[in-house]
């Protein structure tokens, strides 16, 4: 069983179908949107649109927070677009979000559940989960794992030169959840700038000739060119399905048990992920930090999935 929050983003977009593609594996019990890549009523409504294009409105769609826990907003337009899924030719959603916050659904669903029964997936910023803790912190043992995509070590930062977008937005919030005992893998660009589109990764979708295959073709396509302008690289980084991916594929990534801290001082490291690859401090280890990726089988995986939806 798993809780998505995201902030969608053509990645988060691979990520979510990949994840509704997989009904035989993943159990998804909703999906929690917050503002990151674009405003929360665009993440909203684009996680709707993402719903409807899998054929699957029976899982609900919740808005959460429209800010970050304490700093001002920050979009990244720029990467993913006005609208945020620009590539896609997607219909406007008829179907609405459910009632109520998606911090309180995100209480009350894990205090319905067991310990350690749900797994959360975050591809955004950390904020709704962040927030979700400080208002309930017996959610913290009830989640299985919390498998995220954000933060960056040896790669330096995607946003600023310390610090990864996601962890950037919100390091408050990503200090509440690295600080909360949850078991964390965590998806850095390390692994995912290992992980790029190529021409023969991208005709996987294109070749499908199905609404979501064309969809993420349409995307990534749109996606891409940021990365590729700025960074020089021969593919834009498929950051945010590395979570799914690793819930159905564990195998396909490596990493190491290491202590991970926020950096939430002001400044030129504020976001910063900073990693004890080397264990030369006495902390304890508070997440699986992952820096390997095994790329081929990871685009097979989601075009499989993908694939699967028709
Ligand atoms: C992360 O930031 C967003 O732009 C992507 O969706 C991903 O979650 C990468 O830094
Ligand atoms: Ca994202």
């Amino acid at each position: 069983m798993i809780i998505i929050d995201a902030d969608p983003g053509q990645d988060d977009a691979v990520a979510i179908l990949a994840a509704l593609g997989s009904p035989d594996d993943l159990e998804v019990l909703g999906i929690a949107a917050v503002a990151g890549n674009v405003p929360l009523d665009l993440t909203v409504r684009n996680s709707l649109a993402l719903v409807e294009l899998a054929g699957r409105t029976d899982v609900p769609v919740y808005a959460g927070s429209v800010r970050p826990m304490v700093n001002s907003p920050v979009t990244a337009e720029y990467v993913h677009g006005a609208t945020g899924l620009e590539g896609a030719d997607l219909q406007t959603p008829t179907t609405e979000p459910a009632a109520g916050h998606a911090c309180d659904w995100i209480v009350e669903i894990l205090m319905d559940h067991a310990d350690a029964e749900v797994t959360v997936c975050t591809l955004g910023p950390l904020t709704n989960i962040g927030l979700a803790l400080v208002r309930e912190p017996r959610i913290a043992p009830k989640i299985r794992e919390l498998v995220m995509m954000g933060g960056s070590f040896f790669e330096g930062g995607n946003t600023t030169p310390a610090a990864e977008f996601n962890v950037y937005v919100d390091p408050h919030s990503a200090h509440v959840v690295f600080t909360s005992g949850i078991p964390i893998v965590m998806m850095p660009l390390d692994v995912t700038h290992k992980a790029l589109t190529t021409p023969e990764r991208l005709k996987l979708f294109v070749d499908m000739g199905t609404p979501a295959g064309t969809a993420v073709a349409g995307m990534l396509d749109f996606y891409n060119r940021w990365d590729m302008e700025k960074y020089g690289m021969p593919g834009g980084p498929l950051h945010d399905p590395t979570v799914i991916a690793y819930l159905l594929d564990p195998e396909i990534f490596g990493g190491k048990e290491v202590h991970v801290h926020i950096e939430t001082a002001p400044g030129a490291t504020q976001g910063m992920t900073i990693v004890d690859w080397w264990g030369v401090t006495d902390h304890e280890p508070n997440a699986m930090v992952m820096n390997q990726i095994d790329a081929d089988r990871f685009f097979a995986l989601l075009a499989d999935r993908i694939g699967r939806l028709g």
